[in-house]
């Protein structure tokens, strides 16, 4: 069901949002932004500002503390407020729906977007919250090697960083590599169509090899961009009667990286993986890696 985003957010007023945007700022400085801080951003009354805060931790939009000062920070939920408060202003979408993906470091959301001239159907999109920080700090930090030497990390700011690169590489690929088309980014979301068809893993094909062949073109697409996925599995990639989609980019390393080979190498062997044990369909990860990096023509 989708419901318009005014109603899901009916509860937040320009006060509520004005306060959620102090937060934000002041924590760029602060692990947890003072009440005062609070009090000369927004120039609201004490009073006022204590109720609306109390509101706002009441859908978890913040969390408090009270030692040593009182303070607050903003939760999940309130950055995504705010994210899509930026896209409703903008008219990139107007209305937001069910969750319709959980990943590993992310929440999906299905939205719908005006039609553009104000003619034609409403037309369907996604929004993919990232949620990098929310785990563990620790993994995350090891895991993704854009995050190092960042010191005054936060889940924001991890979340934030893996939005934007995801949505300049998914710029920059797209339409050369078959993947959905990003539409706009703020803060830690992107707003994208929706992939085609389902997830590779959830489908049983009447014809894998050429779903195979689709896949390892689209890896040498984005190879002759100059970049490798790094995270490329059969959970990864949308598959329709249309042909193939590959998703979740935040990860792409280009081929200077250190660990290039291993990496292509294993996104490679992760998809023939799957299509052996699925469909009994037997290659050669290497000879496919060769084929893919001297610019041969890939075929199965
Ligand atoms: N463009 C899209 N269209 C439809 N569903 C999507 C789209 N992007 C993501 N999803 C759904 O959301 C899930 C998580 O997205 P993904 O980009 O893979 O992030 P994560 O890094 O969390 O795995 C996917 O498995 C898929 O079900
Ligand atoms: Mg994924």
């Amino acid at each position: 069901m989708i419901s318009d985003v005014v109603k899901v957010f009916k509860e937040l007023d320009k006060k509520d949002f004005r306060i959620l945007n102090g937060i934000e700022l002041g924590m760029r400085t602060h692990e947890w932004v003072p009440v005062e801080d609070l009090l000369s951003f927004t120039g609201f009354s004490y009073g006022d500002l204590e109720y609306k805060l109390r509101k706002l931790r009441h859908y978890n939009f913040v969390i408090a503390t009270h030692t040593p000062y009182d303070g607050y920070r903003i939760y999940f939920e309130g950055y995504d407020a705010l994210a899509l408060n930026a896209f409703v202003k903008r008219n990139v979408i107007c209305a937001i729906g069910d969750e319709i993906g959980v990943g590993k470091e992310s929440v999906v959301h299905e939205a719908i977007r005006e039609p553009e001239l104000a003619i034609g159907d409403y037309e369907p999109a996604i929004v993919k919250f990232h949620r990098e920080g929310q785990t563990s700090f620790k993994s995350v930090k090891r895991a993704r090697s854009h995050l190092e030497g960042k010191e005054h990390f936060s889940w924001i700011y991890a979340a934030r960083l893996a939005a934007q690169r995801e949505y300049e590489i998914m710029k920059k690929l797209s339409p050369k590599v078959s993947i959905p088309k990003p539409i706009d980014c703020n803060r830690h979301a992107i707003v994208m169509e929706v992939a085609s068809g389902s997830i590779l893993a959830k489908t049983r094909l009447g014809d894998p090899l050429h779903y195979l062949n689709e896949i390892l073109q689209q890896v040498a697409n984005a190879y002759g961009e100059g970049i490798i996925h790094s995270d490329l599995s059969e959970y990864n990639i949308f598959v329709s009667t249309e042909g193939v989609q590959l998703i979740d980019w935040p990860q792409y390393v280009t081929p200077a990286h250190p660990h290039a080979k291993d990496l292509l190498l294993r996104d490679i062997s992760n998809i023939l993986t799957h299509f052996e044990k699925k469909y009994g369909i037997q290659t050669d990860a290497n000879a496919i890696y060769d084929d893919l990096t001297s610019g041969n023509e890939v075929r199965i």
